[in-house]
C-alpha cells in the first residue's frame, strides 16, 4: 500500500538552487492521496479533546479544511495581511528575507478554546509560532501543532517548544 510520502512529488532546486521542494499538490490531485493525508492527519488527533482548526493561508487551508469537517469542529483561517474583513490581531515574523504578516479575526477563538492549529509543512517554525502568538493572544489554547510534512534539518521544533507537534511525514534535512 502506498504510504503518504509515496504522493508527495519532490522537485530539486525550487524555488532556487539547493533547495527540494516538496510538492502537496500531488497528494491532493490523487483521490486516494487525499484521502490517505486526511486520515492520517485525523489519526494524529486520536485522544485529543479539542474545539476548533485553525489553519494557515494558504496551503494550511488545503488539510485543515478536510481535517474540521470530517471531526465535526469549526474552521477558523490564519490569513496574510489585509485580507480578513473584521477586526484582526496580527503579527510579523520573520523570513529569509524580510518580514511577512498575519492575521486572525479577534472574535473568531474565544479565552480557554482548545485549538489544533493544522499547516502543510514545518520549516523554521516562523508561521506556526506567530500563528500560535496569534490564538494565545485571543485566549485560546494550542492542544495540537500538526503538520503533513517536517524539515527536521530547519529545526522548526525548537521555535514551538513546549507545544505537542507532530508531522505526518518527516524529511531529515532541508
Ligand atoms: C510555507 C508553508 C508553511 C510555511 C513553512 O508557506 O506552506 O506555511 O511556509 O515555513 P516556516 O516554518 O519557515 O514558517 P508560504 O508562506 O510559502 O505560503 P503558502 O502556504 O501560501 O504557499
Ligand atoms: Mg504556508
Amino acid at each position: 500500500m502506498k504510504k503518504l510520502e509515496d504522493y508527495v512529488i519532490n522537485i530539486p532546486d525550487f524555488p532556487k538552487p539547493g533547495i527540494i521542494f516538496r510538492d502537496i499538490t500531488s497528494i491532493l490531485r490523487d483521490p486516494e492521496g487525499l484521502k490517505l493525508s486526511v486520515h492520517e492527519l485525523m489519526h494524529c488527533l486520536e485522544g485529543t479533546e479539542f474545539d476548533v482548526v485553525v489553519g494557515a493561508e494558504s496551503r494550511g487551508f488545503l488539510f485543515g479544511m478536510p481535517l474540521a469537517y470530517n471531526k465535526s469542529k469549526g474552521f477558523v483561517p490564519v490569513r496574510k495581511k489585509g485580507k480578513l474583513p473584521r477586526e484582526t490581531v496580527s503579527r510579523e515574523y520573520a523570513l529569509e528575507y524580510g518580514t511577512a504578516e498575519i492575521e486572525i479575526h479577534k472574535e473568531d477563538i474565544r479565552p480557554g478554546q482548545r485549538v489544533v492549529f493544522v499547516d502543510d509543512l514545518l520549516a523554521t517554525g516562523g508561521t506556526a509560532k506567530a500563528a500560535i502568538d496569534l490564538i494565545e493572544q485571543l485566549g485560546g489554547v494550542v492542544v495540537k501543532v500538526l503538520f503533513v510534512m517536517e524539515l527536521q534539518g530547519l529545526h522548526g521544533r525548537d521555535a514551538l517548544k513546549g507545544y505537542d507537534v507532530e508531522a505526518v511525514i518527516t524529511y531529515p534535512g532541508k
